[in-house]
């Protein structure tokens, strides 16, 4: 277990799904002192409103931001307003995803590819995690322990593609492993007391797998209250020789 407890944390992607559930576990947290929940609605999301009373009847701070991860300028409005609010932040968690919307869907064959879905795809899968990482620098380069984690999936390992399919979500996935392989390479110069970690939750029921999970058995199909427990435990195990790794839910490392 960690020696530095986990005090400052944020969550983007919190409203819904792995990342709501994030936020719940680190909420009954009593280490934990600070939270902070963004995605692109997150001040107008009732759960997190909720979640935002309850720590403040503990008296817990909670931010609810609005930051659109694959938005520079939302982005830089972020750290504007942590600049005021966080002096310190311990762990950072994206789970933000796509892998369909009304107008995106997994490729099944090459005819499907399409380049305006293919490049939503990777502004936020790829290029909206390390974007996000960006922004938060001012926080990951200050010499001390910090965490910077992000979901992955398992579908994005280039090593363990076997069935094929879906081209813009594993591509995705890979581009965001090899962009955060590269970001903890720069941090253990600039901090080596940083960790950075790419995560595959597994299968989980949420809104972004619920119109694949036809073919997935019950118990291959976890809650998202499963995952965030394991997510979590693998984050507070976590040592500097780990960062750089790709960890599944369980402990397992991922072939890149
Ligand atoms: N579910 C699975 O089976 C599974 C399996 C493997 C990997 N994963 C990965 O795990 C992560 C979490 O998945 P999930 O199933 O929990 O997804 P989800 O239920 O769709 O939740 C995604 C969250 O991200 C926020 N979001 C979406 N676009 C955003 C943007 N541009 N900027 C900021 N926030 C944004 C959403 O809230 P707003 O709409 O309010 O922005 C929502 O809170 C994803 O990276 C996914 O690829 C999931």
């Amino acid at each position: 277990m960690r020696e530095i407890p986990l005090r400052h944390a944020l969550i983007m992607g919190a409203s819904s799904g792995i990342g709501h559930a994030m936020a719940e576990r680190l909420a009954a947290d009593p280490d934990i002192e600070t939270l902070v929940l963004c995605s692109r609605r997150a001040r107008s999301s009732a759960l997190l409103l909720r979640l935002q009373s309850q720590l403040a009847a503990a008296g817990k701070q909670c931010l609810l931001l609005d930051v659109d991860i694959t938005d520079e300028a939302s982005l830089a409005g972020m750290t504007n307003q942590l600049r005021k609010d966080m002096q310190v932040i311990d762990l950072v968690v994206n789970t933000v995803g796509l892998l369909h919307a009304e107008d995106v869907s997994p490729e099944k064959a090459l005819e499907h590819i399409s380049l305006p879905s293919m490049q939503q795809v990777f502004a936020v899968n790829a290029f909206g995690p390390i974007l996000l990482a960006q922004a938060l620098m001012p926080w990951l380069k200050v010499r001390r322990p910090v965490l910077f984690t992000s979901l992955s999936a398992r579908v994005g390992s280039i090593g363990d593609n076997r069935l094929g399919g879906w081209y813009s979500y594993r591509a995705s996935k890979a581009a965001q492993n090899q962009l955060l392989k590269t970001l903890a390479i720069e941090l253990a110069r600039r901090n080596p007391e940083a960790i950075v970690l790419a995560l595959h939750p597994g299968t989980t029921d949420t809104g972004l797998s619920r119109p694949f999970q036809a073919n997935v058995a019950q118990e291959k199909l976890f809650t998202p209250a499963f995952v965030a427990d394991h997510l979590l435990q693998q984050i507070t195990q976590a040592t500097v020789e780990d960062t750089g790794s790709f960890i599944a839910w369980d402990g397992q490392r991922i072939a890149w």
